[in-house]
């Protein structure tokens, strides 16, 4: 896997120190409230992990499955729930917390969709942001880095299901993604 690796873009080290600062800023944010996180499946399982460990306020867990990425570097149109909320959201201060803010697609299905179920407010946290035009203006409230326009892979973040294991962000060498393996 570590032959896979062109290079690191951000080191085990450096997301954990950031975390403790972007886990501040949030605990800031929600002290006093009744906050609901809803992790978006799988790209966010680290960061959620990760960053829950350092909110020390009463707080709920949720999960969504939205997946648009059909295994290659390119989105498609076409979002699809996999896996529904399971706790009602109503009335609730809710952070949903994303692994990367690319197109921006993503975040904007969920922001309507989870405003549908009539909740008091809607914040969304992402792992990465991409530097680059989106079509519409969409931002989170929380990212904890911001990353050039390329594709990356660890973390929580895959290439054809692969490399979200790694504890680091980086990427792949070339000739693997050409391959498409
Ligand atoms: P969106 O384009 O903002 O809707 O992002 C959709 C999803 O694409 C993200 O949640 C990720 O799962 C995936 N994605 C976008 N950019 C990357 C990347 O650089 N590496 C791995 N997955 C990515
Ligand atoms: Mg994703």
């Amino acid at each position: 896997m570590q032959d896979d690796i062109q290079s690191i873009l951000l080191g085990e080290a450096q997301i954990q120190s950031r975390l403790d600062e972007l886990a501040a800023e949030i605990q800031q944010v929600y002290t006093g409230q009744d906050l609901t996180v809803v992790g978006v499946l799988t790209g966010s399982v680290m960061f959620v992990a990760d960053l829950l460990k350092r909110l020390p306020i009463p707080l709920r867990l949720d999960n969504i499955g939205i997946s648009s990425y059909r295994g290659g570097t390119r989105a498609t149109d076409e979002l699809v729930i996999t896996k529904e909320l399971r706790l009602d959201v109503r009335g609730r201060e809710v952070l949903v917390i994303d692994d990367i803010l690319d197109s921006g697609a993503t975040l904007q299905r969920l922001r309507a969709l989870l405003g549908s179920l009539g909740p008091r407010r809607v914040r969304c946290c992402v792992f990465l942001e991409k530097e680059r035009s989106r079509p519409k203006p969409i931002t989170a409230d929380f990212v904890a880095f911001r990353i050039p326009d390329r594709f990356v892979v660890g973390y929580g973040l895959d290439y054809q299901e692969r490399y979200r294991n790694l504890p680091y962000v980086a990427v792949l060498r070339p000739e693997i993604v050409a391959a498409g393996k």
